[in-house]
């Protein structure tokens, strides 16, 4: 389904989708400014350090995305659509008193975004029934205290083939590398050399296309954190600068198709891939992960198969 190239505004509805939009969100709930403007103010030329109140709040935000994406993780199953695994994330936003990022954003229709398989990024949810053997990512970002934060992991429905299982555990490794390097006065561009190495390592494609980002007062803001080898990004990285990781590996060709919904992004070859993502703050010694929490992949298999 195209839900996206029908769509104009918040307020405006596609024909034959479900009505879904920032009016379901209650009204006691606060909205970023692109919701309420109708279009997204640019952000700083240049990567903010934030002040000891912004980290505050900042850490808000991640535990409460991280909260949203452990309900979200706990509902994966064989049979559930992935329009319901978003109204599990707006049911749970709604109770945490947090607005779901995603809806309105540049006019995107749903709260969450779910890749599944061939899909790299910005699956919009909508009525593909997951079936045991799928791998799929959830992505997850929630404003609060005037603040954004943003974290996804890539989950097993049922058993995998050992290969998706080797394609989940490098894409989660590469996050993790490329999280280490992270402290004052390293150079940007260590990230994506962490991740580049990890890719080679593990024989996987590490698609370009995307990256990761600043986060903070704006959803997506400087700077862009590649996960490739950018000799470009020589910015040293300071104290309360605050950014995702956002590895996507591939079996095959990393390079994406964009489907005509204008969002989905799936392989060209249409094998799989993955992506984990962390919103993480450089502290004076090193890092701290906004977002963190135990993968739910290496968690024990449960009853239902989530
Ligand atoms: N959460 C995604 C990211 O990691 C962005 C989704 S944009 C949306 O940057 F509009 F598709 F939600
Ligand atoms: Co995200
Ligand atoms: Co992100």
């Amino acid at each position: 389904m195209c839900y996206a190239a029908a769509f104009r505004s918040d307020t405006e509805t596609p024909v034959n989708a479900p009505v879904v939009g920032p009016g379901l969100v209650p009204a006691h709930i606060p909205r970023p400014q692109y919701v309420l403007a109708g279009r997204v103010t640019p952000p700083p030329k240049h990567p903010p350090c934030l002040d000891a109140d912004l980290i505050a709040r900042m850490r808000i935000a991640g535990r409460k995305a991280r909260a949203v994406l452990e309900a979200v993780l706990a509902a994966v199953a064989p049979g559930v659509t992935t329009d319901d695994l978003d109204r599990v994330a707006m049911a749970t936003c709604s109770a945490l008193g947090v607005y779901p990022s995603p809806l309105g954003f540049h006019g995107y229709p749903r709260s969450i975004c779910t890749s599944v398989n061939e899909v790299i990024c910005h699956g919009i949810p909508g009525g593909r029934r997951l079936k045991a053997g799928d791998i799929i990512n959830c992505d997850i970002t929630v404003f609060t205290e005037g603040v954004h934060g943003d974290c996804s992991e890539t989950v097993f429905v049922g058993s995998p083939d050992a290969e998706s299982r080797r394609l989940v555990n490098a894409t989660y490794e590469a996050m993790w590398a490329g999280i280490r390097t992270v402290r004052p006065g390293q150079r940007l561009d260590a990230i994506g050399r962490a991740i580049t190495a990890v890719a080679r390592r593990e024989r996987m494609g590490n698609v370009l296309a995307f990256a990761g980002h600043g986060i903070g007062e704006w959803f997506h803001m400087p700077p862009d954190v590649s996960h490739g080898i950018d000799r470009h990004a020589t910015l040293r990285l300071q104290a309360g600068m605050v950014f995702t990781i956002e590895p996507m590996f591939t079996l095959g060709d990393p390079r994406c198709v964009m489907l005509d919904d204008g969002w989905t992004a799936v392989t060209r070859d249409g094998r799989r891939s993955a992506q984990f993502e962390h919103t993480v703050l450089v502290t004076p010694t090193g890092f701290e992960v906004l977002t963190a929490g135990e993968p739910w992949f290496r968690r024990p298999a449960t009853p239902s198969g989530g």
